[in-house]
């Protein structure tokens, strides 16, 4: 039955029209992101209500993944589990605690008569249930009984650990706002590549999509702006709903990092207050895209209140150890006119030098000031790249968008970075060098393979090297308006990244993943996601050559 799913797949894949023949599917062990080492076995292990789950009695955190798991196979396959002491010579599912096991990594031993799942933290078992569903039908991703599919598990040795400790993908929810159900969606994505950070855009020029309670305007007038037609866009998430957001993404071992975007990307906040800004406005929240010259007046100590205000609010939303405070995109020609900009750089004393202007410093001034108020509460701050333009807040961690260089530089300061160069991660670039099948995108070009190629320690030293603590990609949605585009952008590149992020760089190849990637597919389809047809890209090259 199993093999005639995989079959079925194969067949399905092969005769869409557009579609170039995909890689054969050799094996059923189609499970992305790679495993840093599986050994196929003979013979399956049969699920059915005799198998008992065998949990350690005192980890009830890998108790509650070990229920997740046995609630998912009740769901889909009908199949109760029986909860047992000890494994005893009978069928069992048996979760054991190893010491020493690496973070996040895990150990899973299939057999005809017992599965194991060993790791020293809970995340690891998560980890390891994430891979037995990659080896179960399709059918266990759903909500659906389907009592009517092989349930049963290819024999297998798999032993797994992540390379990088941050997996994350973006979601800007300022340009186009997301529904709450679809960022579930969406974290349940994150979960099932094995990525563990959700990076969430909140406030942009475009629209501020965070209830802060001491300034209700933010989303009364922040959330919502008149687009071309002359009809209202908005939405924001409530503290409630947010929190609820961090609780639902922690059960999938999954961080919310939410960005409040500053002192760039501040338009809607200036629109709420405008007195916030450096010429008092009036301001509107912005209908269209790009960078714009009006920004947080940082002379105004009003302004800065404000900041340590709203991150007084974010840091109870969201527990995360870092907090995003974007510093891109933040023109300086307001603070060259403001007497109020200019007066701080006086008092602070900030000096122009060959390579950095005295607005640059105005800008690290205010990077630094939130730094310290966030170190203060036990929190870390990141900042895109641009932070490196003057003196680079002292803790900060460096998001490197603009290619890898900032990344590499910042490492060689020795900050901690994250990759996601726009070269190989924005995944609102287009996916086909022929965009005439393409929704219409920002531009570039980020295909399936190039993401795939991204070697987030390229070019750096072993001791560099360690302050990469790993990569995600970006989804800015100026040209995405509806969660159908945002999954067609994501699908299936997140699968590559996912590949990139957790796969050691010796076991990745880019052949095989596409093969694996079959699987996935097949996923996509039974749950109906708007995915981008990966083996498209062939055919559209040839429409082009024949033009
Ligand atoms: C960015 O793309 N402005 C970080
Ligand atoms: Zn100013």
């Amino acid at each position: 039955m199993k093999k005639s799913i995989s079959l079925l797949l194969l067949s399905l894949l092969m005769i869409t029209p557009s579609c170039q023949k995909p890689k054969e599917v050799t094996n059923e062990y189609n499970i992305v992101p790679q495993p840093n080492q599986l050994v196929p076995k003979e013979g399956r292990f049969e699920l059915s209500n005799k198998v008992r789950l065998v949990v350690p009695s005192d980890a009830p955190e890998v108790k509650k993944v070990a229920d997740g798991f046995a609630e998912q196979l009740k769901q889909t396959a009908g199949i109760s589990l029986k909860e047992a002491e000890s494994v005893d010579g009978k069928p069992a599912i048996s979760f054991v605690l190893q010491e020493g096991m690496p973070k996040e990594g895990y150990k899973l031993s299939v057999t005809p008569t017992l599965i194991t799942v060993t790791a020293s933290q809970p995340n690891g078992f998560f980890y390891g249930v994430q891979t037995i569903y990659q080896l179960l039908p399709p059918a266990v991703y759903g909500k659906e009984l389907k009592k009517k599919a092989d349930w049963s598990v290819p024999a297998v040795e798999i032993e797994d650990a992540p390379r990088f400790v941050h997996r994350g993908l973006m979601l800007d929810v300022c340009r186009h706002y997301a529904p709450i159900e679809y960022i579930y969606k969406f974290i349940d994505l994150l979960a099932m590549n094995k990525m563990n950070v959700f990076h969430w855009h909140l406030t942009d020029d475009q629209g501020w999509r965070i209830e802060i309670k001491k300034y209700p305007k933010l989303t009364e007038i922040g959330s919502k702006r008149i687009d071309g037609e002359g009809t209202e866009y908005g939405g924001f998430y409530t503290q409630e709903q947010a929190k609820e957001i961090v609780k639902y993404a922690g059960e999938r071992y999954i961080t919310v990092i939410p960005e409040v975007d500053l002192p760039g990307h501040m338009l809607a906040a200036l629109a709420a207050y405008p007195e916030m800004g450096c010429t008092g406005g009036p301001y509107e929240v912005c209908p269209r895209w790009g960078v714009f010259e009006d920004v947080l007046c940082i002379g105004n100590e009003k302004s800065m209140q404000f900041l340590e205000d709203v991150m007084a609010e974010i840091i109870d939303i969201f527990p995360s150890k870092y907090i995003h405070i974007g510093g891109d995109e933040a023109p300086r020609t307001r603070w060259e006119k403001c007497p109020k900009c200019q007066a701080r750089i006086r008092t602070e004393k900030l000096k122009a030098d060959k390579n950095h202007t005295a607005e640059d410093r105005l800008q690290s001034y205010c990077m630094t000031r939130i730094e310290k108020l966030l170190n203060s509460k036990g929190r870390q701050i990141i900042g895109w790249d641009e932070i490196l333009e003057g003196d680079v807040a002292p803790n900060a961690t460096v998001m490197s968008w603009r290619g890898s260089a900032g990344g590499i530089k910042a490492a060689q300061l020795g900050h901690d970075v994250i990759m996601t160069p726009n070269d190989y991660c924005y995944f609102d670039y287009y996916q086909s060098e022929d965009t005439r099948h393409e929704p219409f995108a920002i531009g570039g070009f980020v295909p399936l393979e190039k993401v795939y190629s991204l070697n987030p320690t390229a070019s750096l030293t072993e001791e560099q090297a360690k302050h990469i603590l790993g990569t995600q990609a970006n989804l800015w949605t100026e040209y995405i308006p509806t969660s159908e585009q945002v999954e067609y952008m994501v699908l299936p590149r997140m699968a590559a990244l996912a590949e990139v992020q957790w796969t050691q760089l010796e076991k990745k190849d880019y052949t095989n993943f596409t093969t694996r990637l079959a699987g996935l597919i097949g996923l996509y389809r039974r749950d109906g996601l708007n995915y981008r047809e990966p083996f498209r890209q062939q055919a559209d090259s040839t429409a082009t050559e024949k033009k």
